[in-house]
């Protein structure tokens, strides 16, 4: 008998396909996905989980999954799932990066450009008929090139960010939990810095830490406060992350000069405030989002999934001391 996946929500056809010559596979083929009870309900009697970022996986749900061996995440970002809860029930979890490491800092980098030179504004200025003259100070907005750009995070995004950056003549700032070995500070040219003094001298705070307790509201007012008036904010990591009241006021009260936003505290919500001010450059959570990165996404998840399921190890494991510790007592 195959090995049995629920797929929670619909992702790229090449991924069901391949999933389907391995396994039995119950697709959930929408958008709408699964409410928490129906997940729970409907994950009986499967051995691997190909989710995506709304459905939770708490440590309670872990608690009362039965006979599933792994929870396949179509995404970088794993904040929906308690992976040391899946640890402690031996449940493999797995999520997608690499795949989308470029394609997320070209979308960073895309709001970053759109709100400092309002691209944005601009078009909807010419949709709505409204150029009439060219002037000299029209829709002006800020420099890019040779400014500072300050990123909070230097995994794999945020290095691809500084790159950009690099490639724009920026100076670029970086804190992290950790500092990066020097190879890379120096491949980058990056310097490592305290958050205050990020916040400080940055013109552009690029966020690409992942979601926990630690960067829980990293940027909430006594952050913006600390940041240039004329700085833009750049968030696409996760939008808790950023204190959002606090973000909509600073846009609004002058705190700080604009933001680029593709994540939000209660997506698909977005503060209304936020959608009133032109200084803020909003998006749906699509910086991953290129035909050929999602279907990547797509297709690692299956991967991951199969593999587990043949006794593999998943390609890009989050918790490998499951792994391990199951492979010592096969002896494999
Ligand atoms: C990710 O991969 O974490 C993106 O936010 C899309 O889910």
């Amino acid at each position: 008998m195959k090995p049995r996946v629920l797929v929670t929500k619909r992702i790229y056809p090449e991924a069901i396909e391949y999933l389907r010559e391995h396994c039995d596979v119950d697709y959930v083929n929408n958008d709408e996905g699964l409410s928490a009870e129906e997940l729970e309900a409907r994950i009986a009697g499967k051995q691997a989980v190909v989710s995506q970022l709304m459905n939770k996986f708490s440590a309670d749900v872990i608690a009362r999954l039965e006979g599933v061996k792994i929870i396949a995440n179509v995404a970088v970002g794993f904040d929906n799932i308690d992976v040391p809860a899946a640890t402690r029930h031996r449940i493999l979890v797995t999520n997608t990066p690499d795949v989308l490491t470029e394609t997320t800092a070209d979308f960073a980098f895309a709001l970053l450009l759109a709100a400092a030179r309002r691209v944005v504004e601009g078009h909807q200025f010419v949709h709505a008929g409204e150029w009439r003259k060219w002037s000299i100070d029209l829709l002006v907005g800020h420099d890019v090139h040779h400014k500072t750009l300050g990123i909070f995070g230097l995994g794999r995004i945020g290095q691809a960010m500084a790159r950009r950056g690099r490639g724009f003549s920026m100076r670029v700032l970086y804190h992290d939990a950790v500092q990066a070995p020097e190879a890379i500070e120096r491949e980058l040219q990056a310097e490592f810095v305290s958050k205050e003094r990020l916040l400080h001298e940055a013109d552009f705070v690029s966020l690409h830490v992942p979601l926990s307790e630690a960067t829980r509201k990293l940027i909430g007012e006594a952050e913006l406060r600390q940041m240039k008036k004329t700085a833009i904010l750049v968030n696409t990591s996760r939008g808790p992350v950023v204190d959002e009241t606090a973000a909509a006021r600073a846009l609004k009260e002058g705190w700080i000069g604009g933001a680029g936003l593709d994540v939000f505290e209660r997506e698909p919500e977005v503060n209304p405030t936020l959608l009133e001010l032109g200084n803020v450059t909003v998006a749906p959570h699509i910086a991953s989002a290129s035909v050929d990165t999602r279907r990547e996404m797509s297709l690692l998840a299956a991967r991951n999934a199969v593999a587990a399921l043949e006794g593999r190890r998943p390609p890009t494991l989050l918790n490998p001391e499951v792994w391990d510790s199951a492979s010592a007592r096969t002896g494999s």
